[in-house]
């Protein structure tokens, strides 16, 4: 009886998996923020200006690592930010599939996921992978071209499978099998979507600086094997994501789109250059300017490393936007003179221009003037109610890299096309995406 009722299941299963050619190449997954009820992070218990607070501090913890993990090139450690980040994909890996949740991580090259047998483990919600279960998993060869074009792979001898260690800035690491398996992504119509023979980390000594909950890193960022390069040419080096607005109810996702789903396009969708530092999986954009009302701030010659272009990382994984100091000074002082309401302070002490609000508040429109593609924020993406009544400017000064957060981000379709090398903005109610 067993038997039938799992070949029955099997059946269904494969019936139902499309390949990314049936999807016409382009498909939505759920992006799940961290403190959503749908997330292995939510805390019942936490009160909404709590979150926000933690928000705050992962957002600061993660800018002030941007800098610090540029270490010598011949280290096998890949030049990555603070491990996770605010937003969470669910992914099923393996034969049969194992469901995982993975930070969406676009400051990360590889995806990893904790691995049995498990050398040290961070604990996570789900149980962890047993690669020895899955008809699917295989190890990579020494000599492959996988192997090779992952920074931090390793070969203890030729013969030997591929290892590979990601570093991040905050002490996080994974350490494991570079193998490749089936990944199955349960796509926002229905369908199951199946990838196999995905090169991932299948990490057997792990750590992660904020211990609860997600147990793997889909790596976003720009490298050979990074996820969106191994959805493979159907997918088009695109993806796109909509933010739906912090105070949205827990039942509306964020989605977070595959080539021709991800096309950002039509009236109103402004476009600019993206850049990379060699080395790095960031993607840098450049900012001339950003301007409160009318009054423009120059944001100059600024560039983060000599001779490369690009003054901006633009970042799912942080809540704030992150300035040069002069540059924000500017924007402080100007937003202050504009802004008719009552001071008030942060809480939490972490944000600097904060205010009472009694009525809808007043707040002037910033626009982000980058290369080609004006960004009109609302003051919805730009400031943030930390408290009861009380919003504070979302934006910090920092010493580190400049940061395009998510706040600023939040309703509008975000497309990047990894071939054109671009980045393209457009207004939406991510809402109803
Ligand atoms: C949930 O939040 C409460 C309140 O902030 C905190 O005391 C508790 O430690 C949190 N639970 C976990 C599992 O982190
Ligand atoms: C990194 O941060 C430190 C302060 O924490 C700063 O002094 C230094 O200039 C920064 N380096 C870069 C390359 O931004």
């Amino acid at each position: 009886m067993s038997h039938y009722s799992s070949l029955v299941f099997v059946l269904l299963c494969f019936c139902n998996l499309y390949s990314l050619e049936a999807l016409n190449g382009g498909f939505s997954v759920e992006m799940i923020h961290r403190d959503s009820p749908k997330s292995p992070f939510y805390n019942s218990t936490e009160t909404q200006f709590q979150r926000i607070s933690n928000a705050l501090s992962r957002s600061i913890i993660r800018v002030n690592h941007f800098n610090k993990s540029f270490v010598s090139a011949n280290t096998p450690q890949a030049p990555v930010t603070s491990a996770q980040g605010e937003y969470l994909m669910s992914y099923s890996v393996g034969t049969p599939p194992l469901q995982v949740y993975g930070f969406v991580d676009t400051g990360s090259e590889i995806t990893w996921l904790q691995c049995q047998p498990c050398q040290t483990c961070f604990k996570q919600t789900s149980p962890i992978f047993d690669p020895s279960k899955s008809k699917t998993y295989k190890t990579i060869g020494c000599t492959t071209d996988t192997c090779r074009s992952v920074l931090g792979s390793s070969c203890p001898s030729r013969t030997s499978n591929c290892k590979y260690t990601i570093r991040y800035g905050d002490g996080s690491y994974s350490q494991g099998d570079l193998s490749f398996e089936t990944l199955t992504l349960a796509s926002t119509n229905g369908s199951p979507v199946k990838i196999p023979g995905f090169a991932i980390g299948c990490g057997h000594r792990n750590y992660l600086y904020f211990k609860r909950g997600g147990s793997s890193i889909v790596g976003l960022g720009r490298a050979q094997v990074s996820f969106v390069n191994q959805l493979g040419p159907s997918i088009g080096g695109k993806f796109s994501y909509c933010l739906v607005p912090i105070r949205s109810p827990p039942s509306i996702s964020s989605k977070l789109n595959f080539g021709n789903a991800a096309v950002v396009s039509g009236r109103g969708t402004v476009s600019t250059p993206l850049y990379s530092l060699f080395g790095e999986p960031f993607y840098y954009l450049n900012l001339e300017a950003i301007s409160v009302g009318s009054t423009r701030i120059e944001v100059g010659s600024y560039t983060p490393r000599p001779g490369g272009k690009g003054n901006i990382i633009i970042d799912s994984g942080n809540t704030l936007t992150f300035l040069p100091l002069d540059v924000y000074s500017k924007l402080e002082s100007i937003v202050a003179n504009d802004v008719k309401m009552t001071p008030a302070k942060d809480p939490s002490q972490l944000l600097s221009l904060c205010y009472k609000v009694f009525d809808r508040p007043y707040v002037p429109v910033i626009t982000a003037h980058f290369t080609g593609a004006d960004v009109i924020l609302y003051d919805s993406n730009t400031f943030l109610e930390v408290a009861d009544r009380v919003v504070c400017l979302a934006f910090l000064p920092t010493h580190s890299r400049a940061v395009f957060g998510n706040l600023a981000q939040q309703n509008m379709l975000v497309g990047y096309d990894l071939q054109k090398n671009t980045v393209s903005f457009k207004l939406a109610d991510c809402t109803k995406q």
